[in-house]
Order: C-alpha cells, then structure tokens, then sequence
C-alpha cells in the first residue's frame, strides 16, 4: 500500500518539543505563545445555544439548519458588507483546517494542477495541495504566476503568520486577473475580526468581487473570533456553483457539523458583544508584548492584524526560540510557514493576561 503521509512535510511541531520542555523548566511555568489556541471563557450565550440543543439524536445535515444558513447569510450581509448572498451560497464546514486540507481533493484536482498560497502562510495550504497529488506553488504577488495549470489560488488576509492584511484595491486587482485566467479563489479571512491597525476587507466586499461571488469563495472560522477552536465551528461563503459541488461530495464523505454545534454557531453569529469584549482582551495583550518584545531588541514586522506578533532579532528563529525558551518563553520558529520566515519568529497572543503579564516581567530580566 503506497503510504499517503509519505507525500506530506514532517509534523513541524515536533521539532519544538526540546524547547517545550526547557521553557516548562522555568520555575513560574512556561509561557507558552506558540501555537495560537484560545484560552479566554467560551461566550456564555454560545454553551447556553450548545446546551440548549444538546438532545439531538437525528442526524444533522452537512447544508446545516435553515437558521444556519440565515445566521452565515445575514453575517456576511452585515459583517463583510457582501451583497444577494442566499443559502445557496453558504455552507458549514467542521472547521477550517478540514476544508482547507481537504479542499483540491473534494475539487477533483491531482497531478498536473497546481495550487498556490503565500510564501509565507498556514502549512495547511500546502498539505491540501500534497494530500491531492497536485502541485503546491508559493507565490509572493500571485498575479506573477503562471496561469498554466493553476486551479486554486489561495489568499490569506489577514495572514498567519505576518498580521500582514491585504487592502481592497489590491484584493481587487487579484480577483480580477484570477477571473481572467479562470482561477478559483479561496480567501481564508478566518482572523478578518482581529484588525488592530487597519480594518480588514472581505473578498465578498463588492469593492472587491463587483456584483457578483462568481469564482470567489471566502473562508470563515469562530476559532479565534469567538472562543470556539473546541467546536469546530466554521463556513464558507461565495460562488454558488463551487459550493454546491463540494456540498453534493460532502453529503457523500458524511462531513456535518453536529448539530448542537450548528446551534451554538447560529447564536454567536446573531451577537457582536462578545467579540467586542474579546477583542478588547487581545488589544491590552497586544500593546504589553509589543512593547516588551521592542524593549528587549525586537523588530514586529506587519502584525497590524491577526493573533500575532511576527518579531525579529536579525538573526535564526531557532536561536531566538532557544533563548526565550530559557526564560521559560515558547514562541513558534517562522520557519514553519515557510523558508522566508528563518529569521522570524510568531508570538501568539492567545495566553491569559497572568501569563502574559510573566512574558512581560521576563523580557525586561
Ligand atoms: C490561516 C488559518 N486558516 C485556518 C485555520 C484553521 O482554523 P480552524 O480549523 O480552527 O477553523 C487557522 C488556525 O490557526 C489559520 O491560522
């Protein structure tokens, strides 16, 4: 049996597991800023919807419930500004990295197809192209690719790692020579909440997409904007025909969100306030690392969005991961999203205010 792991990169977390266990070594614990997860309190209104729905022995449909596809329809409407957005441009997926690994697959791609993602940029975008036996091809201004056999473009905005957020004009610009060439189009704007220093736009913005969604998907998660990593919680959003193809393979491969889970979906999507209160925790975070980083000789590049800081000493990431891991600091070598981030490393955010507050004592040691 040909092994299919064989065509993936080497699990890159694994190669932090020394620093792990010299940064748990430091007598107050570890910090640790590395991976990104969530840790503040699921809204209360979201585990009451969850509670609420918890007797569900029927199966759930992998379209979801109407009130689903109403609460994704009126967000995108609201939220994002996008226009004549029906249920048959919504579909729920059992969160992001699941879609995004398996998306050339459910789209038939395979050798001879290439799918292209930022230079720097989530590992899961090319493990979704190795899964398919298709090409990955990173790019650093996609309209420079060639066009020959490229089937999937995937945007990233705001990005993970850099916060690096792409303007309307310029989300404009690729859509249009995407559509020219006759390239889908997956946005991953799953961080679009968290804008610290500029507003981040939607693919969906009709200053971006025109009037229309045609050959235009964009890629929507509550992992980070409200707490739910532990759900698995997420959508999609845009071109009618590619949404109903992947819900016809998706109906096939059994691909629902539970249903207690679809409800808890529907009442964070109906309320802003906790994403407000989330993003007031995040922005206090914010501004302490930032400035402990830059007291302690770090330069932050982009950052202006997303859950991270994206810092510098002008030297390997993995010198500086071994440094702060002995003041009990665990941060992520910018080598995993790409060999373009070796002398970067990403600083989560996602820690709460007391360990953040230790980060922060330690740096100025
Ligand atoms: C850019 C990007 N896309 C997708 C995901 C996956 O998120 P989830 O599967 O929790 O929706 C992540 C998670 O960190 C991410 O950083």
């Amino acid at each position: 049996m040909p092994s299919v792991s064989d065509r993936l990169p080497a699990f890159p977390w694994d190669r932090l597991e020394p620093y792990k266990t010299a940064a748990a070594a430091h007598p107050d614990g570890i910090v640790d800023l590395s991976v990104g997860t969530p840790v503040d309190p699921v809204p209360a209104l979201v585990r009451r919807a969850l509670t609420d729905a918890a007797d569900s022995p029927g199966y759930p449909t992998v379209w979801g419930t109407g009130e689903l596809r109403d609460a994704i329809t009126g967000w995108c409407e609201r939220r994002l500004g996008a226009r004549g957005i029906g249920h048959r441009n919504v579909l729920p997926v059992v969160g992001s990295k699941e879609l995004v690994a398996w998306l050339p697959t459910q789209l038939g791609l395979g050798a001879g197809d290439r799918v292209a993602f930022p230079r720097l940029a989530y590992p899961t975008y090319e493990v979704g192209a190795r899964l398919a036996g298709a090409e990955p091809v990173a790019y650093d201004d996609p309209t420079e690719l060639d066009p020959e056999g490229l089937k999937l473009l995937w945007l990233n905005s705001p990005s993970n790692p850099t916060g690096k957020v792409l303007g309307a004009e310029e989300l404009r610009r690729v859509v249009a020579w995407a559509r020219e060439h006759d390239v889908l189009v997956f946005s991953d704007e799953c961080y679009l909440e968290l804008g610290w220093e500029t507003e981040p736009v939607s693919v969906l913005d009709p200053r971006v997409c025109g009037d229309s969604c045609a050959g235009v998907v964009a890629v929507h998660s509550l992992s980070k904007r409200s707490n739910l990593a532990g759900y698995r919680a997420a959508f999609i959003a845009g071109d009618a025909g590619i949404l109903g193809e992947l819900l016809h393979i998706r109906k096939h491969g059994g691909m629902m969100s539970p249903a207690p889970v679809q409800a808890a979906t529907v009442a964070a999507l109906g309320d802003d306030a906790h994403v407000a209160e989330q993003r007031a925790r995040y922005t206090a975070r914010r501004t302490a690392l930032r400035g402990a980083l830059e007291s302690a000789g770090f330069r932050i590049e982009h950052s202006e969005a997303s859950l991270y800081l994206w810092a510098t000493r002008d030297e390997s990431c993995w010198e500086t991961v071994s440094d702060l891991s002995k003041r009990g600091i665990l941060v992520a070598p910018g080598d995993f999203y790409g060999p373009a981030g070796e002398r970067f490393v990403r600083v989560a955010l996602t820690a709460t205010d007391e360990r953040i507050s230790a980060a922060v004592r330690r740096l100025g040691e």
